[in-house]
């Protein structure tokens, strides 16, 4: 069922909102969790419709899996090696990261499991696990094209390997390291650019063993991550902080809206998240720190964002793996902005939930902002802060951040945005409507 919305220019952004735990922290919690032997209590867990897919998975594998009236999650580990075999295919909705992951846990244990999706996620690539991961002695038979639905069968004992990272991927380095943990001896990851490194944060905190260091590649320093296998993990108590990610929209909306000022706490600003607001404060925004603290072993802080005056930049690729997930709504600023922006190494943004570059030059462009797409980026030339015109509806492909992006042009526009469909927001938001709502009061 699609479930159109129009969004329309309201009320500045005010006051204090607090957004969801962390997508990706989330789904190694529950999976990290249910691989330690006892009790791990988790709170502030995301409980979206990708999250949710994660602990039906697991409880499907023989992990208990509760929340309590609190909100409070308990996750009963049967710990490494022990997970059982699935009795049905495993769905795993819209959610890449839960596919990914389990596919590379699942790799050492000795199961059989099916893997199936929605239409988003049975379009995108598996190729990248399903190479590493048969190395490492696992057998797959996906879908013509490398994609879902798919069979895999998990070896036992695994071989560990060691794998240099053909693309920027934090999913394709936690699936090798969790097939890492079940396969005796040492699993090296080499990872040429940096990428969001919470698998190996919290791999530490459940006590598996692993190096992190550093050595000189062909393009200058790598980094070579190494677990010892067989690991044990212990439970946990975890606090997840809240997610960059979503309080991306927060920010971009505050920022473009004329007289907001708007404090956004408990926001996670790992470096190897928060890329986005280094790029949109060298705009011009006003993005304050307050309290900087640790929460659950990750850099928090509460956000202070007020409506800017943007300018127009070309944004270093270099920075793009840290702000991988935000371009869609960076793109939204970049409309806005005075001047031309340009975007560039986005190839990964094709495969996403939806062609992310495709999807916003297309949405942006029916409501009048000007976009010019590239291979592997957009061009965009800001209005200098005057609204977009507005239109639609606009398309969402099945993809979250798409909605929510077009969702904050439809506040910066003189009539208004129609998207076709928000109920993919669940998928990672469940409350922004509600606190979109609640800001603009
Ligand atoms: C994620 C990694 C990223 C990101 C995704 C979550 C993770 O994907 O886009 O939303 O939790 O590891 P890639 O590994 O495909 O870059």
């Amino acid at each position: 069922m699609t479930t159109p919305h129009r969004f329309s220019r309201q009320n500045p952004l005010t006051g204090r909102i607090r957004v969801p735990g962390d997508k990706s922290i989330s789904h190694r919690s529950l999976m990290l969790g249910a691989l330690a032997v006892g009790e791990t209590t988790v709170t502030g867990l995301l409980e979206g419709e990708d999250v949710l897919a994660t602990a039906a998975a697991m409880r499907a594998m023989g992990a208990g899996v509760e929340r309590d009236e609190g909100g409070t999650w308990r996750i009963h580990g049967v710990g490494v090696g022990g997970l059982l075999q699935p009795e049905r295919a495993l769905d795993m909705g819209n959610s890449g990261t839960s596919t990914r992951l389990l596919m590379g846990l699942l790799a050492s244990h000795p199961v059989t499991a099916a893997f199936t999706g929605d239409a988003s996620l049975s379009g995108r690539p598996m190729g990248r696990v399903i190479e590493p991961l048969s190395r490492m002695g696992a057998s797959f038979e996906p879908s013509p094209g490398g994609t879902l639905p798919l069979m895999m069968r998990g070896a036992h004992p695994a071989v560990p390997i060691s794998y240099r990272l053909p693309v920027a991927s934090a999913q394709v380095k936690s699936a090798v390291l969790l097939a890492g943990l079940n396969t005796a001896g040492i699993t090296t990851v080499i990872e040429p650019v940096p990428t969001r490194d919470h698998s190996e944060r919290m791999l530490a905190g459940f006590g598996a063993k692993l190096e992190i260091g550093e050595d000189d590649g062909a393009n200058g320093k790598e980094r070579v991550i190494r677990l010892h296998g067989e690991a044990e993990l212990k439970p946990q108590t975890i606090e997840v902080p809240g997610d960059p990610s979503s309080a991306a929209f927060f920010i971009v909306a505050a920022l473009v809206t004329e007289g907001s000022d708007l404090v956004i706490e408990n926001v996670g600003l790992n470096p190897t998240r928060a890329g986005l607001v280094e790029v949109l404060r060298q705009m011009g925004g006003s993005i304050e720190e307050m309290d900087p603290r640790e929460v659950g072993g990750e850099p928090v802080a509460d956000l202070r964002v007020r409506h800017s005056a943007l300018s127009g930049i070309e944004v270093d690729p270099a920075i793009a793996p840290s702000m991988i997930d935000e371009f869609p709504v960076f793109f939204v600023a970049a409309a806005l902005a005075n001047g031309r922006t340009t975007t560039s190494g986005l190839d990964e943004l094709r495969v996403k939930e939806s062609d992310r570059l495709s999807a916003m030059a297309t949405a942006l462009t029916a409501i009048g902002a000007r976009v010019e797409e590239r291979g592997d980026g957009l061009v965009i030339d800001g209005t200098g802060g005057e609204p977009l015109a507005g239109g639609g509806p606009v398309t969402t492909h099945l993809d979250h951040r798409i909605a929510m992006s077009m969702a904050i042009a439809g506040l910066a526009s003189r009539n208004g945005v129609e998207v076709d469909d928000t109920a993919p927001i669940a998928t990672s938001f469940p409350n922004f409507m509600a606190l979109l709502e609640g800001a603009m009061r």
